[in-house]
């Protein structure tokens, strides 16, 4: 069942869409070549906590720690590690979840670690672009299945893996809810989006094949090839005539 969400709740879920907002802009400053991907898993758990917020990854189906760190040929759920330090050239993406009164949020993003090659620079930017291109699909009354065609058009058309065992979803209530959000797909396939739901869009593409492994942890993602990924995500709510960012400013 898809929940349509009231305008109360959608400024509850606003509201933990922010705290996840400035958790990214916080962060943004240990991202350099040294640092250890634990102590960023626990700096963004504080900051968290600091904004009255609670970080919903923590125990999420077990998950081990406050948010997800994945570095170069991790695709998602990356658990930060006291002996795994970046180092220059990296990707880094943090994956931030904030639980606020009652409402989840949920935003990726990855970051380069100082001088990134020129496979790593084609790779963030063109992910990045394809999620605000999948996000242009999104308005009341269109077919679900739009945004994922687009996103695979625009990926595949740009040399880039588009991973299809992880997708995005509802969240709100949850942090994972109805409907599933793939980044592939058929155009006027899939449910018809209605003003009030809230979805995370999140294409996770890869510099290589789109195939995908799960190491010995039993979470973290990695590509088959050892070809970096990325991930890009935003909480977004249906509107009218389009949508709006709940994880921005
Ligand atoms: N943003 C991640 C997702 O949608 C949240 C994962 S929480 C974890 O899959 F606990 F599963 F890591
Ligand atoms: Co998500």
């Amino acid at each position: 069942m898809i929940t349509i969400y009231r305008e109360d709740e959608i400024a509850k879920v606003k509201a933990s869409g922010h705290i996840t907002y400035l958790t990214h802009q916080h962060m943004k400053e240990f991202i350099k070549p040294g640092v250890s991907t634990k102590f960023l898993d626990e700096e963004a758990g504080r900051f968290i906590r600091s904004m009255g917020g609670i970080p919903s990854c923590l125990n999420y189906e077990g998950f081990p720690a406050n948010i997800c760190v994945s570095v170069n040929e991790e695709v998602v759920h990356g658990i930060g590690r006291d002996d795994h330090y970046l180092k220059e050239g990296d990707i880094v993406t943090l994956d931030i979840c904030t639980l606020y009164e009652g409402y989840h949020s949920d935003s990726a993003w990855t970051y380069p670690v100082g001088k990134i090659n020129k496979e790593k620079e084609h790779l963030l930017h063109h992910t990045e672009k394809a999620l605000y291109v999948g996000l242009k699909e999104i308005k009341d009354g269109a077919p679900l299945g739009n945004l994922g065609a687009r996103i695979q058009q625009y990926a595949e058309s740009h040399g880039l893996g588009v991973i299809r065992e992880l997708v995005g979803h509802g969240v709100g209530h949850n942090l994972h809810e109805d409907p599933d959000v793939p980044n592939f797909g058929k155009y006027n396939s899939g449910p018809v989006l209605k003003a009030g739901m809230i979805i995370a869009v999140e294409p996770m593409l890869t510099a290589g094949k789109r195939y995908v492994n799960i190491l010995d942890d039993d979470w973290t993602i990695v590509t088959d090839d050892n070809r970096p990924s990325a991930h890009f995500e935003h909480t977004v709510v249906v509107l009218e005539d389009g949508y709006e960012i709940l994880t921005g400013e």
